[in-house]
């Protein structure tokens, strides 16, 4: 008899906690250093964008983002300085496609629709401009 109280009250008390603690999640906050892009953005279309910025330079995605290992990443991070870079361009790109396009959408907006994209300037390239130069170069 005696047990059996015991083992209801280490029940009562378990899912005491598991109930608090769903309850005390932060709903939707599924990513946690969106500084330019929509902060409700949904998971596939923050994955959309990102494949396209590193199609668009040319590079993956541990040019931006801090990779601790070769399963482990921190994609919240701002410690490499491409990804500063990455979030002017971002604006920059917002900012071309408003004033110049007309645009009335922004990167990361559901099925936004812009004239100027990354790759436009890029071309698969991370650095567009040492590309001319190089180009520029006389043959030997
Ligand atoms: C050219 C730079 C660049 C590349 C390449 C890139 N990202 Fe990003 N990523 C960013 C920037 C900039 C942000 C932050 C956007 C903001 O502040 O709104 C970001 C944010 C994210 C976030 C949200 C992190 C958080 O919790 O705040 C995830 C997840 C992410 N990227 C995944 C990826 C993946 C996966 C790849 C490779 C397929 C990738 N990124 C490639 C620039 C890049
Ligand atoms: C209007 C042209 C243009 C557009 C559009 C553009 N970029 Fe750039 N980007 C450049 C130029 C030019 C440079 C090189 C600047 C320099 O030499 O310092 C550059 C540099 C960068 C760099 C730094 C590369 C490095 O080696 O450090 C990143 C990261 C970057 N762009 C990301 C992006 C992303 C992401 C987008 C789309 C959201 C974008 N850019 C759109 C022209 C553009």
């Amino acid at each position: 008899m005696k047990y059996n109280k015991k083992i209801l009250v280490v029940t009562g008390l378990v899912v005491f906690v598991i109930v608090g603690i769903a309850a005390s999640r932060p709903p939707e906050e599924k990513f946690k250093n969106l500084k330019v892009l929509p902060k409700d953005i949904s998971e596939q279309t923050i994955d959309k964008v990102m494949d396209e910025f590193s199609k668009a330079l040319g590079v993956e995605c541990n040019f931006c983002h801090l990779q601790i290992d070769s399963t482990n990443w921190d994609m919240a991070s701002d410690q490499k300085p491409e990804k500063s870079v990455a979030r002017k361009m971002i604006k920059m790109s917002n900012k071309i496609n408003k004033d110049f396009f007309k645009a009335k959408t922004k990167y990361g907006e559901e099925n936004a629709v812009l004239e100027i994209h990354c790759v436009t300037c890029h071309h698969g390239q991370p650095h567009p401009e040492m590309e001319e130069e190089q180009e520029e170069k006389p043959k030997q």
